[in-house]
C-alpha cells in the first residue's frame, strides 16, 4: 500500500443545490465534498482544517474499521475534542476494507447541512462490470439550517424537509413564489447509459431522517455488496436503504433508447418519512435528450425496514461462536422539557472537552453513568470471543438504523417480538454482516461482533435527530489494551487545548 494524502477545508458557504439559496456547510466549497479514493491496504492521510467561523467540527469515516486507531474515528466526546475554528487535525488510518462509503461530520447535526462526501476503497468485486459510476448520494434536504429544525425536533415533532437531493442536486418549483431565495436554478441529477454496457453504481442513503426505496424505471440490478461486505449477488428491481447503508449495484443498460426516472422513494410505512418529498433523477440513453421521462415506477414499499436479511448472504461465510454473555438494552423515551431517547433508562451524554478515549489514556476517574457507557471485556482465554448486543424496542416507533463504530457486525436477529434471552432463538450461522441495520418497531435487533478492536466506540441510531436526542451507547472495549503512542496522545491533547481556548460566539 501507498500513502494517499488529502486536504479538506470545512467552510460556511451559501449554496442552492436545488435552486433554493440557504446557508450551508461544505467541504472545499462543495456539497457533497470531493471524492477521496484509496486502494485496499493504502494508508489515508487527511488534513482537516476548520475554516468555519463559530463552530467546532470533527470528521468520521463511516464504517472504516479503525483497527487499533480509535483516535482517528472522529467522534467528538468519544475519540477526540472538536477541531476548533482555525485549527487543523490530521487523520491517518489504514484502509483494511474495500468498497463504498462516505465521510461526514460527526459533530452535532452538521452532516445534514452538507458536510458529507464520497469515500471509495478499490478492491476485488464479486461481479464484472464495464464502468464504475461511483457513489450516488440520496438524501432529504431542508431549506432552513438544521439547527433551526432541531428546535422543532426536540419538542418531539418530526421537522419538515422541503426536498431531497441526488448527488447534491434537484429542482424545486419556484413558480409564483415571491421568496427571493427561491432562485429556480436547480437541475435534476442525470446520468447517461450506453446500451449493452454494465455499470457499477454505489447507492447510499445520506438522509437526516428518511428510509429509502431506490429503483430505476425499466431496469433491474444485481446487488454485490452491502456496506463494506461483498455478498452472493442477487437480482432485484429495488433496494430498501436505511441511513448510512450502502448497496453496490451492477446495472446492465438493457434498453436501447429513452429516458427513465431514477427514484429515491421514501418507504411509506416509516413514521419518520411523513414529511419528505420523493426524489427523482434521470437516466438517459441519449445524453443530448432534454425531455422528462414518461416512465412509471414501482409502487414504493409499504414495508418499513431493511432489505430482508435472507437476501444478504455474505460472500465469505462465517459462523458466530463463543458468546460468553449477552448485553441486552431496552430502547424507550422520556418526554420532559424535551423529547429524549433512553437506552436502559439513560441517554448518551458527550463531554466534548473530555472525550472518553482521553479519560482512559489519562487514567482519569471515568464514566459517569450518564455517559451511557457499556464495557466489553474478554472473559475467556480463546482468541476469538464475540460480543452480542440485543436492542429491544419498547416504544413502537420504528425503525431505527443502528450503526456501530469500529466493527462490522453480524445480524443474528432482526424481528418483531420480544427477545427471549436465549442464544437458540438467534441465527448464528452464516449471518449477514454490515455496519448499519434496522431495529424494527416492537421488535429487536441482535448483532454480534468480535472483541478484537480495543477502543471507545459509539453505537447509535443514524437518524440525525435521534442521535442528538440521546439514542446512542458508548462501548469501551478491552480497556486495558487501549493505548496511544506519544505522538498520537499529543495530537489529541493539543486538539483539546485549542478547543478549550476557543469561546463559541454567535
Ligand atoms: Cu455515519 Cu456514527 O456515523
Amino acid at each position: 500500500g501507498v500513502i494517499k494524502e488529502y486536504w479538506l477545508s470545512v467552510e460556511n458557504v451559501t449554496c442552492a443545490p436545488d435552486g433554493y439559496e440557504r446557508y450551508c456547510l461544505a467541504f472545499n466549497g462543495t456539497v457533497p465534498g470531493p471524492q477521496l479514493t484509496a486502494d485496499w491496504g493504502d494508508t489515508l492521510v487527511i488534513h482537516v482544517t476548520n475554516n468555519m467561523k463559530y463552530n467546532g467540527t470533527s470528521i468520521h469515516w463511516h464504517g472504516v474499521r479503525q483497527l487499533n486507531t480509535v483516535d482517528q474515528d472522529g467522534v467528538p466526546g468519544v475519540s477526540q475534542c472538536p477541531i476548533a475554528p482555525g485549527e487543523t487535525f490530521t487523520y491517518e488510518f489504514q484502509v483494511s476494507q474495500y468498497g463504498s462509503t462516505w465521510y461526514h461530520s460527526h459533530f452535532s447535526l452538521q452532516y445534514a447541512d452538507g458536510l458529507f462526501g464520497p469515500l471509495i476503497f478499490n478492491g476485488p468485486a464479486t461481479a464484472d462490470y464495464d464502468e464504475d459510476l461511483g457513489l450516488l448520494f440520496v438524501g432529504d434536504w431542508s431549506h432552513t439550517e438544521i439547527e433551526t429544525l432541531w428546535y422543532t425536533a426536540r419538542q418531539g415533532v418530526v421537522p419538515s424537509m422541503e426536498n431531497g437531493l441526488l448527488n447534491g442536486t434537484n429542482t424545486y418549483d419556484c413558480s409564483g413564489s415571491t421568496d427571493a431565495k427561491c432562485l429556480g436554478t436547480g437541475t435534476k441529477f442525470e446520468m447517461a447509459f450506453e446500451s449493452g454496457t454494465t455499470y457499477r453504481l454505489r447507492v447510499i442513503n445520506v438522509a437526516t431522517e428518511g428510509h429509502l426505496d431506490f429503483s430505476i424505471d425499466g431496469h433491474s440490478f444485481t446487488v454485490i455488496a452491502t456496506d463494506f461486505v461483498p455478498i452472493v449477488p442477487y437480482e432485484t428491481d429495488s433496494v430498501l436503504i436505511g441511513i448510512g447503508q450502502r448497496y453496490d449495484l451492477i446495472i446492465t443498460a438493457n434498453q436501447t433508447s429513452g429516458d427513465y426516472w431514477i427514484r429515491g422513494g421514501w418507504q411509506t410505512a416509516c413514521a419518520n418519512n411523513q414529511n419528505a418529498a420523493n426524489i427523482t433523477g434521470i437516466l438517459r440513453y441519449d445524453s443530448s435528450s432534454t425531455s422528462d421521462p414518461t416512465t412509471t415506477g414501482l409502487t414504493t414499499s409499504t414495508y418499513c425496514g431493511d432489505e430482508p436479511i435472507a437476501s444478504l448472504v455474505p460472500w465469505v461465510p462465517l459462523n458466530v461462536t463463543n458468546i460468553p454473555n449477552i448485553t441486552k438494552e431496552d430502547l424507550s423515551f422520556t418526554f420532559g422539557s424535551y423529547f429524549t431517547w433512553t437506552i436502559n433508562s439513560s441517554s448518551l451524554y458527550l463531554n466534548w472537552s473530555d472525550p472518553t478515549l482521553l479519560q482512559i489514556t489519562n487514567n482519569e476517574d471515568i464514566f459517569p453513568t450518564d455517559y451511557n457507557v457499556v464495557s466489553i471485556e474478554k472473559t475467556t482465554s480463546e482468541a476469538d470471543e464475540w460480543a452480542l448486543l440485543v436492542v429491544q424496542d419498547l416504544t413502537g416507533f420504528g425503525f431505527h438504523p443502528l450503526h456501530l463504530h469500529g466493527h462490522d457486525f453480524w445480524i443474528v436477529g432482526q424481528t418483531t417480538g420480544t427477545f427471549d434471552g436465549t442464544l437458540s432463538s438467534l441465527s448464528l450461522n452464516n449471518a449477514p454482516r454490515r455496519d448499519v441495520a434496522a431495529l424494527p418497531a416492537n421488535g429487536y435487533l441482535a448483532i454480534a461482533f468480535k472483541k478484537d478492536n480495543p477502543g471507545s466506540w459509539l453505537t447509535h441510531c443514524h437518524i440525525a435527530w435521534h442521535v442528538s436526542e440521546g439514542l446512542a451507547l458508548q462501548f469501551v472495549e478491552s480497556q486495558d489494551e487501549i493505548s496511544l503512542s506519544t505522538v498520537r496522545q499529543q495530537a489529541l491533547d493539543d486538539l483539546c487545548q485549542s478547543w478549550d481556548a476557543f469561546t463559541p460566539t454567535e
